[in-house]
């Protein structure tokens, strides 16, 4: 019985062929987002998996608090800054007061419409696909609701096909990539984050047209740093339930680093990663840091 009901919870949805998750999404709800009523003051975290969700929600929240951390004391980034697509995304969005904070993995398609014709705005985090996989498939093992991968070299080829919660990284990146002047759109990088977050934090506040003072942004980095999160229980999903994550597994924030792939990927499969990176990404000119050193 619990091996059905396991089963069942790790079930893949399909929403116009973008891959959910059955225990915490529903495809009828996902296709009614389009249809969500966007404000001016929305602001939209967008993110392939394991790319500085976390991360973001974090900055984003600090931002609006001006640097004061009691304001991620009493809640979590989850109930901070929700998910559109989790299970009933759409109730909490129509009630809540401006600015409303959101973050979504979904693909540019089933974005509301309104972030199209430049309402609210959309900050994008991308992270080199190499480390995204390899952070990916260490989270099918503390995520209880992925199945766990046989081996490194199974989730590689499920990853490489799109077969995995998220659809393909490729796709994800180019479209928002091809669309970003239709919307309020700032693009970051995860390897600038962990090479100069001020900076980020500083151009993140400019989009968002936030005033901080030096000190204030110097309190969002503080406070946004991986050990300061890894060691604030409302950052880092400690609070979750085991239902969910599984905390004697690790930690959400694992490793937080630049060039983790080296330690998983065989030459083989870097070479293969390097010839399908070229192909797919010919027409798209963004770059990478696949280490940092
Ligand atoms: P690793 O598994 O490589 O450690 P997401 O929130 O999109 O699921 O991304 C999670 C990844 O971002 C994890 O990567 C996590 O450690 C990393 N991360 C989260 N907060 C971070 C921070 N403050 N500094 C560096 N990395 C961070």
């Amino acid at each position: 019985q619990l091996v059905n009901f396991m089963k069942i919870y790790w079930l893949i949805v399909l929403c116009e062929g973008f891959r959910l998750i059955s225990s915490i999404h529903s495809a009828e709800e996902v296709e009614q987002i389009k249809n969500w009523e966007v404000r001016d003051s929305d602001i939209f975290g967008v993110t392939y998996p394991k790319s500085g969700t976390i991360w973001l929600q974090q900055i984003l929240i600090l931002i609006e608090a001006k640097g004061d951390l009691t304001a991620t004391k009493d809640e979590n980034n989850l109930t901070r800054v929700p998910w559109i697509e989790v299970i009933g995304g759409e109730k909490k969005f129509l009630l809540e007061p401006s600015p409303r904070l959101r973050i979504t993995h979904l693909p540019y398609s089933l974005l509301p419409a309104g972030l199209k014709q430049k309402k609210g705005k959309v900050i994008y985090v991308a992270r080199n696909p190499k480390d995204v996989l390899v952070s990916f498939y260490h989270f099918h093992d503390f995520g209880v609701f992925l199945e766990t991968p046989k081996d490194f070299n199974d989730f590689y080829e499920k990853f490489m096909d799109g077969q995995v919660f998220g659809s393909s990284w490729f796709e994800h990146i180019k479209a928002y990539h091809t669309h970003r002047d239709e919307m309020n759109f700032l693009y970051i990088t995860y390897e600038e984050m962990i090479q100069d977050l001020r900076s980020v934090v500083k151009r993140i506040c400019a989009f968002l047209e936030k005033d901080l003072t030096d000190l204030e942004i110097d309190n969002v980095v503080e406070h946004s740093r991986f050990d300061s999160m890894r060691h604030n229980n409302k950052a880092n999903y400690r609070t979750v339930s085991d239902q969910i994550f599984n905390h004697k597994k690790g930690t959400f924030l694992r490793k937080g680093s630049v060039g983790d792939w080296k330690n998983h990927f065989t030459v083989a499969q870097s070479e293969h990663f390097d010839k399908v990176f070229k192909e797919e990404m010919k027409d798209i000119p963004l770059f990478f840091s696949w280490d940092i050193t």
